[in-house]
């Protein structure tokens, strides 16, 4: 349903972990735990949570109890979410809708919700909870979008963090002479809708900045890119193959590169490759 398969967010999974800034993810912490939270536990919603990677490396370094409501519009994913935490956790319990989960000493209860962000945004982020969250989700949005979402959890005062928004550097190695007119062209493929009008892509990151300033959020950014290692016996050779054929396939939608040279492009063999992210953390004031 939503393009973005088990699988690929499987593959993908151990380079966001290692790309993730840690020192604003420590500054999340720090800042929750200065906070009296607003009721027992902290209460965090996850939008676009996939198969709920963003928790999984968020939630162990967050307060001693906490509330997670997980938003996806994808049902196999929220079920595929539901199956990965289960084994990950140290102990589990389902409760209809919701599990309880222990790890580490911590207590997570975890709620999955099918909703589809452009129509139901406000609506996933009202009850007031103390953090919005998302990974690899707002170069997929609109810049309205952004805006509205800026000020949906403004009104909630809640804080925000996002980890993984592409920024648009590329770099591949060993490089190809097309690689700047591939990235230009991937550049634009990633301006196309997804969903929510047409997507800020790279200029994502800045905008979000933008939104989060309006409502006089403190800003913190902090670049996270992934640095996948395609040399041989490298356990990131299936992502740096699928990234490749992925970014090839965009680059020959948008129609700005002639297919043989796409086709001489993905005949190189890739030791590695920089993908450019940013992370974003907007405190209240
Ligand atoms: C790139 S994936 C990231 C998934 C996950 N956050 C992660 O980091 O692994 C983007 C996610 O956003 C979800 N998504 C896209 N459009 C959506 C929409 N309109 N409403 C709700 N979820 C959406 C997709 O189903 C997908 O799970």
């Amino acid at each position: 349903m939503s393009g973005f398969s088990p699988d690929w967010l499987a593959l993908r999974e151990p380079a966001d972990v290692r790309a993730r800034d840690p020192g604003l993810l420590a500054a999340l912490a720090t800042h929750l735990a200065s906070r009296a939270s607003r009721r027992d536990g902290m209460e965090v919603v996850d939008l676009g949570c996939g198969t709920g990677a963003n928790m999984r490396t968020t939630a162990p370094l967050l307060g001693p109890v906490q509330s997670w409501t997980l938003v996806d519009h994808d049902p196999v994913l929220l079920e595929a979410a539901r199956e990965a935490l289960l084994g990950w956790a140290d102990e589990a319990s389902e409760n209809g809708q919701s599990i309880a989960l222990k790890k580490e000493g911590r207590v997570i209860g975890v709620r999955f919700r099918q909703a589809d962000l452009m129509q139901d945004l406000e609506a996933v982020i009202g009850g007031r909870p103390d953090l919005v969250t998302a990974s690899a989700l707002f170069d997929l949005c609109s810049v309205d979008f952004i805006r509205r979402l800026a000020r949906a959890v403004a009104s909630e005062r809640a804080s925000f963090y996002t980890v993984l928004t592409y920024d648009g550097e590329q770099a591949w190695n060993p490089a190809h002479p097309a690689d700047a007119s591939m990235t230009a062209a991937f550049n634009a493929h990633q301006q196309i809708d997804k969903g929510f009008g047409s997507s800020a892509g790279p200029a994502a990151p800045e905008v979000l900045a933008l939104a989060f300033r309006e409502h006089a959020y403190n800003v913190l950014e902090a670049s996270s890119p992934w640095r996948i290692d395609g040399r041989a016996g490298s356990s990131d050779q299936a992502l740096i193959n699928a990234l490749a054929d992925g970014f090839a396939a965009a680059v020959s939608e948008i129609g700005q590169v002639p297919s043989d040279i796409i086709a001489d492009w993905l005949t190189v063999r890739r030791n590695g490759s920089v993908v450019g992210h940013t992370d974003t953390l907007a405190l209240p004031p």
